[in-house]
């Protein structure tokens, strides 16, 4: 039998902050902020899915204030007066239109082109100075550098409260700078904080955590989102049991992460042999912490051959409906299907199917 949406649409809080309902917007960069600053039309962007039913937003990844941390000056930086400005404009429109947001906050370590970039003349910024496993393009990071840029992420926090915003997520997957620490193909350091010792490897997430916590308090909501699989390695897993998945996320969830943001490309696939828990069931039964599942969720095809230009047919969510009703997660984020359609959750909620849009190439080009 199919389920109602009824969960879906049920508040749900985690650390003091209740969001109306368990559909999330999941991280989307979108280049749409000249001059690293997010203007009136990425501020009405975000409201329009607040005012169409979505309960959280989490926003596109934006840069914390370490001199390499970004790759493009359309992305967003989360640090100075006018790209806070305009933060802080966006914040206000989706409180307005009843939703919650946090900021992403992100450094995209060597993943960063350093000839493209802005700073050229500066090497990105990595553990062991590795874009992909063996394939050297800077230093190691010094233990100063780590230190900068923990200390940035600890301001950024700090500016996401000052200026109005739920919470923070910290992009700690996909294979930028957090993962990069947490991966062992590209941290190959051999001090506290990296080697073959997975724990060590969380040691910069961690410090980042704590260094957060201690700037605004135990009180704001905390979400990491991480990944097994690497842009650099769709099929890497950095746990390959469920020990192993709890002995990296315990040290993690132990410094004060309050939800767990699990990216898989496909909701469904289960995670370890002889269960169906998806990344986020284990994370939750692990850790016993909320947990956000997400990847195509709605959608006919996945999120990677999007960007080769696949388009993906609206898709029935029963089964993701199914599986929240078990709780085996608390929240689903929504990618593409809210990029091309700021009604989609009101849509889902009163059974609109006709009038779900199918994702294409094109939508990327503009803020619906
Ligand atoms: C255009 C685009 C930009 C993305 N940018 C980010 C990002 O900045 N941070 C992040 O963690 N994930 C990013 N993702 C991944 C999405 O958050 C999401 O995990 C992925 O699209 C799978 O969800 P979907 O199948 O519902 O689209 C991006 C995805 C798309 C399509």
């Amino acid at each position: 039998m199919s389920q109602t949406t009824d969960k879906l649409f049920s508040p749900f809080t985690f650390n003091g902050l209740t969001v109306p309902n368990r559909v999330v917007m999941a991280p989307m960069t979108r280049n749409f902020s000249p001059g690293e600053v997010p203007g009136a039309d990425v501020a009405a962007y975000y409201r329009r899915r607040a005012e169409g039913g979505t309960g959280l937003i989490i926003t596109e990844g934006t840069t914390v204030a370490h001199r390499v941390a970004t790759m493009a000056e359309t992305i967003p930086a989360f640090h100075g007066d006018a790209a806070l400005e305009g933060w802080k404009r966006v914040a206000a429109e989706v409180h307005e239109g009843g939703g919650k947001i946090m900021p992403q906050l992100w450094h995209v370590g060597t993943m960063r082109d350093q000839k493209s970039s802005h700073n050229p003349e500066e090497p990105s910024a990595g553990p062991s100075g590795l874009k992909v496993p063996g394939k050297k393009v800077a230093e190691p990071m010094t233990k100063e550098d780590i230190q900068d840029t923990i200390d940035a992420f600890r301001r950024a926090a700090g500016a996401a409260r000052e200026i109005g915003f739920d919470g923070i997520e910290l992009h700690g997957a996909h294979g930028y700078l957090i993962d990069q620490f947490f991966w062992e193909g590209t941290n190959v350091r051999d001090d506290e904080y990296g080697g073959s010792d997975a724990v060590a490897r969380t040691r910069f997430g961690v410090d980042i955590i704590n260094a957060v916590r201690s700037e605004v308090g135990d009180d704001f909501p905390l979400i990491l989102r991480f990944s097994q699989w690497k842009q650099q390695d769709f099929d890497h897993k950095i746990a390959t049991t469920p020990d192993a998945l709890a002995a990296f996320l315990k040290p993690l969830s132990d410094a004060g992460v309050d939800v767990f943001h699990c990216s898989t490309r496909r909701f469904w696939e289960p995670e370890f042999e002889g269960s169906d828990l998806n990344l986020a069931g284990w994370t939750k039964k692990l850790m016993g912490k909320p947990a956000i599942t997400v990847g195509s969720i709605g959608l006919s095809g996945e999120f990677i051959a999007a960007f080769g230009g696949e388009g993906s047919e609206p898709t029935s969510i029963d089964k993701l409906l199914d599986r929240l009703a078990k709780d085996e997660f608390d929240m689903v984020a929504v990618g593409r299907a809210l990029l091309v359609d700021p009604d989609w959750a009101n849509k889902i909620r009163e059974g609109r199917a006709s009038e779900l849009k199918a994702f294409t190439q094109e939508a990327m080009t503009e803020l619906v």
